[in-house]
């Protein structure tokens, strides 16, 4: 994104200070999502970053609504990429580290072909540990990773530096 569309985005990005906790500064996309143009400019343009692709996964739960539209709007599936314990069948999971403790994420492995080609998508790249959790968890399941596509990169958190030689996208950075 860039020129108009991409200040137009940012300004529908909220700014939460101390919330969950104290100190943290929230990006709130609830206004971006509400906004019919800037929301359709958004999964536009993240269509726009995905190559030949057969799958696109997301991440829970924010990450879900910016890659179903992007799924549907290239014509492939999407993959939810969810926290431990939601999902009914067979799961493959990764477990990786937070500040404090750990989280782990979950697919059903058996819906990804093998080979299948993937785009993660998500709201927010902030220190990357959900975003390479996730490819770890898509390659042990036999995908291939195409690329890693973000609305928001918080770059002092360095989420690309863990994502280390892999295509990622952000339509919006914030230094
Ligand atoms: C947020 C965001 C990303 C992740 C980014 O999700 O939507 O998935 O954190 O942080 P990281 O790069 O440091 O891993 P959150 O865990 O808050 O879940 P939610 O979407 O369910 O609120």
């Amino acid at each position: 994104l860039s020129g108009p569309a991409a200040r137009r985005v940012d300004e529908l990005v909220r700014l939460v200070p101390d919330y969950p906790q104290p100190g943290v500064l929230f990006r709130d996309i609830t206004p971006l999502l509400a906004d019919g143009p800037a929301f359709g400019d958004v999964v536009d343009a993240l269509v726009q970053t995905a190559g030949e692709v057969d799958l696109v996964a997301g991440m829970e739960a924010r990450g879900f609504l910016l890659a179903a539209p992007v799924a549907a709007a290239l014509g492939v599936g999407l993959l939810p990429v969810r926290k431990a314990g939601k999902l009914p069948a067979p799961t493959a999971s990764q477990t990786y580290d937070l500040e404090y403790g750990s989280a782990t994420v979950e697919v059903h492995a058996a819906t990804i072909p093998p080979g299948a080609r993937v785009l993660v998508v998500d709201d927010v790249l902030a220190t990357g540990g959900t975003a390479a959790a996730t490819v770890t968890l898509l390659e042990r399941c036999g995908a291939q990773v195409a690329g890693l596509a973000f609305l928001l990169e918080l770059v002092g958190l360095g989420g690309r530096g863990v994502l280390d030689g892999r295509r990622v996208d952000a339509l919006i950075t914030v230094h």
